[in-house]
């Protein structure tokens, strides 16, 4: 693992293997360097459009044998997600060039909060980009980047943005990790032997429900999709007592569905063995908990994991069974292939009992939100619109865009069983629209969705710090979200 810290020197002083620069089109590079960049910048070899790279050896007047250029593009469309995937290049770059240490310039002046955001999200981007899931390869690339130092004249403020950084990175890398095992490795226990050793951690309290618990507890969909596996179901909870004796605790819920097969209704062979992603929701949970516990947030956090495989097998639940949900509501199944919001309704009914201020849950839950928005946002649906404003603020910030869809009354509709209260399908058309008029069915109290169907896992990297594989998402933006009730909390006290 990296190592990321800060220094309060000069640029051109800096001491190490490879310095790097953000620079944005058009402009020029910070006087500090000197004379180092100016023959790249005028012989136009770089543009400084985002993304673009340019490698200077022995730079003349700075101390570092090597100076790498990294365009910011335009500087009127910078966000602090930009930084994010300039520091990634710079970390990547250095680490391919076989290098130990490299140094970034974090040249921001405007205030210190600014500063302190932008050491974070450099922090992020490094860590996040040379994240690697090689630990099946027998031959894996071992060499790692050792250290990676943010440069800035205001060292305290920037080493703190560095530290939280790498914590908030965190939460992805884990998520990452949970996500990307094979599900032969990580079964529903494995997903629970993580939680119990994030409790341990950090002190938090962790419950886990066995298939006996589940089923006493009347948490039959879960009971029900995990009914055919040999790797049994568990339901894990996580809860993080970091505000006051009785504040309600916001509730986070991830779909943990080791391996969706699709059950009786088996899914075509193409690319099932993506499915393994299907508890990408549940990792992020997850990977925001290990964030949560190491920020150590002054807030009531609990996490709600239903985690389950969902193969077809000779007790497998059919088409047309109807079950009793956790809730008391029935629901007659459609396809065995909608599974998702049957464990998520459960873990949903099941979160009343904290009295929340707050639910929001993520689930990879319909192909039809990944047709809708593509791979670049999660689809966000829920009951309150200052919930919603919240996920969608956290999801600028976090780099993890999330976008609202409707929850029309006609999409209930759309659900309403002919022998049991709800069916499990709505059909073809508004497919992640009436999976969240599924859910809102169990959700009374301010509840957020969020999609991720097509956001959680890429077939190839999707920009400079979300390589192959599985995201992370929504880890971050969850920690952020939490983060942000956290300040508001504190700013309400003083
Ligand atoms: N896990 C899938 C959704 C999914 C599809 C995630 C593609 C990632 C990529 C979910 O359990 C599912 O099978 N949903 C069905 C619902 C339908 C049968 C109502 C779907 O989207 O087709
Ligand atoms: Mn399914
Ligand atoms: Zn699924």
């Amino acid at each position: 693992m990296v190592r990321i810290d800060a220094t309060g020197g000069a640029l051109g002083e800096v001491s190490t293997p490879m310095l790097a620069v953000g620079l944005h089109k058009g402009e020029s590079a910070p006087l500090e360097l000197g004379e180092a960049a100016d023959a790249v910048l005028s012989n136009e070899d770089f543009s400084g459009k985002e993304g673009e790279t340019a490698l200077v050896y022995a730079p003349e007047g700075i101390a570092s044998p090597r100076l790498l250029l990294v365009g910011l593009g335009e500087r009127t469309s910078f966000t602090l997600d930009t930084l994010r995937r300039a520091s990634a290049i710079a970390a990547k770059r250095a680490r391919a060039l076989k290098l130990d240490d490299a140094a970034f310039a974090l040249h921001v002046s405007e205030g210190s909060a600014a500063r302190v955001a932008a050491a974070e999200a450099a922090a992020e981007g490094a860590a996040l980009g040379l994240y690697r899931f090689d630990r099946y390869k027998t031959n894996a690339e071992s060499r790692e980047l050792e250290t990676f130092t943010l440069v800035h004249d205001d060292e305290d403020e920037v080493a703190g943005g560095a530290e939280t950084g790498a914590k908030l990175a965190a939460a992805a890398l884990l998520a990452r990790d949970l996500a990307n095992e094979p599900s032969n490795a990580a079964t529903p226990e494995y997903l629970a032997g993580k939680a119990r050793e994030i409790a341990e951690r950090y002190g938090m309290e962790a419950t886990i429900l066995d298939r006996a618990g589940i089923e006493a507890e009347g948490m039959n969909g879960l009971a029900t999709v995990g009914r055919a596996s040999e790797n049994e179901p568990r339901f894990i909870a996580l809860e993080h007592h970091g505000g006051e004796n009785g504040d309600p605790p916001v509730v986070l819920v991830g779909k943990a569905v080791t391996f969706d097969s699709g059950g009786i209704s088996i899914k075509p062979a193409a690319s099932m063995e993506d499915m393994k992603y299907d508890m990408s929701g549940g990792a992020a949970v997850l990977g925001a908990m290990e964030t949560v516990g190491s920020l150590n947030l002054p807030l009531n956090v609990v996490a709600l994991v239903p985690a389950t495989e969902n193969l077809p097998g000779g007790n497998a639940f059919k088409p047309g069974d109807v079950l009793e949900l956790h809730s008391g509501k029935t629901v007659e199944i459609v396809t065995t292939d909608a599974e998702g919001r049957l464990i998520l309704a459960d873990a949903l009914s099941c979160a009343r009992r904290y009295e929340p201020a707050a639910v929001v849950d993520c689930a990879t839950l319909t192909g039809a939100c990944y047709v809708a928005l593509g791979d670049h946002a999660s689809g966000l649906m829920g009951n309150d619109d200052a919930l919603i404003s919240e996920i969608q603020t956290a999801g600028e910030a976090s780099g993890e865009r999330a976008w609202h869809l409707p929850l029309f009354k006609e999409y209930t509709e759309q659900i309403k069983g002919k022998t049991a209260d709800l069916k499990n399908s709505g059909g073809r058309y508004g497919g992640a629209l009436t999976a969240g008029a599924f859910l809102k069915e169990f959700a009374d109290y301010p509840w957020a969705h969020l999609d991720i169907a097509g956001t959680a896992y890429y077939g190839k990297q999707q920009n400079a710090y979300t390589p192959r594989g599985a995201s992370g998402t929504p880890a971050r933006l969850l920690v952020e979200f939490l983060r942000g009730r956290a300040r508001d909390r504190t700013t309400e006290e003083a």
